[in-house]
């Protein structure tokens, strides 16, 4: 068929997000456990095989790509991989996802090499919230980063804050006020079980808390009118035109039914979903002499296998042994 990856639920799958390395300069309690044995470099796929893989499934739909981690600009040379990537006719939409700590040294030459979407993970502006999130300090460094992104002339940049119970409360507020005043989309992740701590329902702090929150101190907010519907965060709109606000309500609201997502890890594995239980290996063939025809058909396959969604919601909810820094978010 002309849709090859198009799966039971009649899903189509464009969007591929890469993770480029599994190591991460910090240790986000929802994300990671503290001491982690990271994979050895030669593990890792290297940018030609990424390169590979890529051309491989760009004939069968994928024309969206984001590159992730762990941290992404970990990985010595990415603007290499981004020129080789842009290289592949058919891929024009190129993202990044980051913590941003390097970013300062390193937005010029990803935006130079061909980046146009960056998203920077910031759940706090508050120091020692920052310390005991990421368990490492590094608040400036990532508030320089943002500003040396916004002047190096990004289409988008989108700032991630993930919303947890006891911390977003006292976030959300401020992280607003700083997006409105640099014109910076946020967006709020609902607290998903995909880290190494313990979960619970209770610990999330929901969509509609966060906007209940948001419209005691900036007044009326409202549905965007041009949202995307496959893109997971609903947006909306301040009415004092303040700008656009995101929420991807993973838990409350999921968005497994609109789901245009595949997933390839840093050591060569491809996963149907953020949450899927089983993977596939495909370093093996893009390290042998076999032709892309063999790739095509196993992801093809892995597609065609692809389960209705996560089961957050329901007692039979199975966490993958991996955690999110080894999957890539
Ligand atoms: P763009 O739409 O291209 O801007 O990217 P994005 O929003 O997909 O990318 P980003 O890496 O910023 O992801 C935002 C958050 O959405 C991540 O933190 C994940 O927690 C969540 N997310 C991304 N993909 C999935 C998915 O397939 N399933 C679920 N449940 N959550 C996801
Ligand atoms: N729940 C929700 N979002 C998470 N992220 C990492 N771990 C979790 C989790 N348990 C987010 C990061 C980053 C994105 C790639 O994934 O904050 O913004
Ligand atoms: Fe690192 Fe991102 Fe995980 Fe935080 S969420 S530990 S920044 S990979």
């Amino acid at each position: 068929s002309s849709v090859p990856l198009v799966d039971r639920f009649g899903r189509i799958h464009n969007n591929l997000r890469i993770s480029v390395t599994d190591r991460c300069n910090l240790r986000c309690t929802y994300c990671m456990p503290e001491d982690v044995q990271f994979l050895d470099r030669d593990e890792l796929l290297s940018f030609e095989e990424i390169q590979k893989f890529v051309a491989a499934v760009q004939p069968l739909g994928v024309n969206k790509i984001r590159l992730t981690g762990g941290e992404p600009l970990l990985r010595r040379e990415l603007p290499s991989l981004i020129r080789l990537l842009l290289q592949i006719p058919g891929i024009h939409d190129l993202g990044l996802s980051t913590n941003g700590l390097l970013l300062a040294g390193q937005a010029q030459s990803l935006r130079a090499a061909g980046l146009k979407r960056l998203n920077i993970s910031l759940d706090t502006l508050d120091e020692s919230r920052f310390e005991q999130v990421t368990r490492r300090k590094g608040l400036s460094q990532v508030l320089e980063g943002i500003q040396a992104a916004r002047e190096a002339g990004y289409e988008s940049i989108k700032i991630n804050a993930v919303s947890i119970r006891g911390l977003t409360e006292l976030d959300a507020i401020p992280l607003a006020r700083y997006a409105r005043e640099n014109q910076l989309e946020l967006r709020f992740i609902e607290y998903m079980p995909i880290g190494a701590d313990h979960w619970e329902r209770e610990k999330v702090f929901f969509a509609s808390e966060i906007l209940e929150l948001l419209e005691s101190e900036f007044g009326p907010i409202s549905p965007a009118r041009n949202y995307d519907p496959r893109s997971p965060a609903m947006d909306f709109e301040y009415a004092d035109g303040g700008g656009r606000i995101g929420i991807i309500a993973s838990v409350s609201r999921p968005f497994c039914r609109n789901c245009n997502r595949i997933r390839l890890t840093a050591e060569g594995k491809f996963r149907n979903c953020l949450f899927a239980l089983d993977e596939v290996d495909v370093k093996s063939i893009l390290r042998s002499q076999q032709d892309t025809h063999r790739l095509q058909e196993i992801i093809i396959e892995s597609v065609r296998q692809k389960w209705e969604g996560h089961e957050i919601n329901t007692a039979r909810f199975v966490k993958p042994q991996r955690t999110m820094h080894a999957i890539g978010g």
